[in-house]
């Protein structure tokens, strides 16, 4: 039976992925380093330092910044980013997802964020989404990001679930590789091309059918 469910934030629950994306955009532009929606896949689940290192690494620029030039650049990013949160309310919650944490609440199932975001707490907060959590992985305190296993094996362990029976739920390619290489269930959320070649067992396009009984369900026909 299902142990946990352990859940991607950023275009997961709400769609601050597009915020991230929005962010970073702008940083790059005013850097000379324009990219697309095709190049910003690569930095959905990626920490702050090390998206922008690939943002610097696509212009050719990953050796014309001093350490605290690329701090003051990672800031600056950040202060658009959360400037953007402040909008942030429990209707921007995506379509199922509180009704899925009330059902995994009702049943005893632990839920668990596993976000490469330090913004995380604050986004849950004013989704009014914290309480429904039983824990939040800080980035900070596993060695690697995603693709790396990390967050997802911490949420696991921090709620006593074995990760054969845990299903992850994302958005990011890095993510999905994550999960997997976690030993669990993907459940990706978005396109299907982008998604299934990071391995996610499923791909739905958006949060609406995330129901406890899918989650139950798919977790029978893929575990063996
Ligand atoms: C991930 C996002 O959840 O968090 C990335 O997918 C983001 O886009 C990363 O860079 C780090 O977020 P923050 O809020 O700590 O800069
Ligand atoms: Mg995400």
């Amino acid at each position: 039976a299902l142990q946990a469910v352990i859940f991607d934030l950023d275009g997961v629950i709400t769609d601050t992925a597009e915020y991230h994306y929005v962010a970073w955009k702008q940083l790059g532009e005013e850097l000379d380093i324009p990219f697309d929606r095709e190049f910003n896949e690569q930095l959905k689940g990626i920490s702050r330092g090390e998206s922008l290192e690939r943002i610097l690494h696509l212009g050719g620029k990953e050796n014309t910044y001093s350490a605290e030039e690329k701090e003051e650049f990672a800031q600056r990013k950040n202060e658009h980013y959360v400037s953007l949160l402040d909008s942030l309310t429990p209707e921007h919650t995506y379509p199922g997802i509180r009704e899925l944490l009330l059902e995994l609440q009702a049943s005893g199932i632990p839920a668990v964020i596993a976000s490469a975001s330090k913004n995380a707490p604050q986004i849950l907060k004013a989704l009014e989404l914290d309480s429904l959590f039983r824990y939040v992985v800080h980035p900070d305190s596993v060695p690697h990001g995603k693709p790396a296993p990390d967050l997802f094996l911490r949420g696991a362990e921090e709620v006593g679930a074995d990760v054969k029976a845990c299903i992850g739920i994302e958005d990011a390619q890095a993510g999905i590789e994550a999960i997997k290489s976690a030993g669990m269930i993907a459940v990706g959320i978005g396109e299907e091309a982008v998604l299934k070649g990071s391995g996610a067992d499923v791909v739905l396009k958006d949060t609406k059918q995330l129901t406890l009984s899918f989650l139950e369900r798919t977790l029978q026909e893929h575990s063996h």
